[in-house]
């Protein structure tokens, strides 16, 4: 079988690939023009088994900008995993069809099973609690763009035990100089024991705090996480811990003029509306960058760029 090269963790790309994919973004917002016809006669499958509005979109969006198609399926229910066709043989039928193929499924582990067979480059779009690698890369591009990547101090709030997006992000940032991580949640939606010990590992400099405000004051970055009722066991458990933050405006009164606000979103009620206009928020614009990084992603997977 042919070898191609998939992204289903971030771990599936060197730092050099990482800011190469940066460079390439970077030369995309610049000049989009000259990249408008460069997939001419490419396609991609988007391959969606679970809801998305902004990974489905923005590749979408990507493919359409750099002049070539999509096609593919945004529920399950549409697709003949209704009859019983297995995750493998649906990738397989794509890159019949497809050049590249981007992938979210519900279960953890879909994206790695869909590798094993796949014949075109594969991108998890999300696979469960598990990897969603090209949010990270969202998030390493807007971080570069905002501020730059290392020598700050990062709060992550809110639903850490099951944010997958934290967790890739997490690893992603070990590999960057001087980065401190503040670990604001509830004690039951702590950091997942083995993400520290990534962070220990790497000897990372990290702290916990139950309470926003008392980290507010520190941060350079504070990256805020909707807590994910759709990985809770019990719907008891998710409406006790769902509003455990809201951040409103009030409580950015002690944050550092300079310090931006991300969110991989949806939000919940977790960002207050009336903080959309305030400058430190950019969680509309890190939507964008998702946009300029999946367009590089894909010149990169099909080794146009
Ligand atoms: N951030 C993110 O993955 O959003 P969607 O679930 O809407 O794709």
């Amino acid at each position: 079988m042919k070898e191609v090269k998939n992204v289903i963790n971030i771990t599936d790309l060197s730092t050099e690939e990482i800011d190469h994919l940066i460079e390439i973004a970077d030369s995309i917002e610049a000049d989009p023009e000259s990249y408008s016809d460069i997939c001419r006669g490419k396609k991609l499958a988007t391959l969606f088994f679970e809801p998305s509005t902004r990974t489905r979109l923005s590749f979408t969006a990507a493919m359409m900008e750099l002049g070539g198609n999509v096609l593919g399926f945004d529920d399950a229910s549409s697709s003949s995993a209704t009859k019983g066709e297995s995750v493998s043989d649906t990738v397989v039928m794509a890159g019949c069809y497809a050049d590249i193929i981007a992938m979210r499924h519900p279960k953890e582990g879909a994206a790695a099973v869909g590798a094993r067979r796949t014949t075109v480059p594969l991108i998890n779009a999300g696979d469960g609690g598990h990897f969603h690698p090209t949010q990270t890369l969202t998030d390493l591009l807007t971080i570069s763009r905002k501020k730059q990547l290392g020598d700050f101090t990062i709060g992550l709030c809110g639903d850490l035990m099951f944010g997958r997006t934290v967790h890739s992000l997490i690893e992603a940032l070990l590999r960057y100089k001087g980065i401190r991580f503040v670990l604001i949640s509830p004690p039951e939606l702590r950091l997942p024991r083995y993400v520290k010990e990534k962070m220990d590992a790497a000897g990372a400099e990290w702290v916990e705090y139950e309470d926003l405000e008392d980290a507010m004051p520190e941060l350079d970055i504070l990256y805020m996480t909707r807590v994910q009722r759709e990985r809770f066991f019990n719907e008891e458990d998710y409406v006790r811990l769902r509003d455990s933050y809201i951040l409103t405006l009030d409580k950015l009164d002690t944050a550092k003029q300079d310090m931006i606000i991300m969110h991989p979103l949806p939000r919940v009620n977790e960002i207050a509306v009336e903080v959309d206009d305030d400058p430190r928020a950019c969680y509309f614009y890190q939507a964008l960058c998702g946009k300029h990084i999946r367009m590089a992603l894909i010149l990169y997977l099909l080794g146009l760029k």
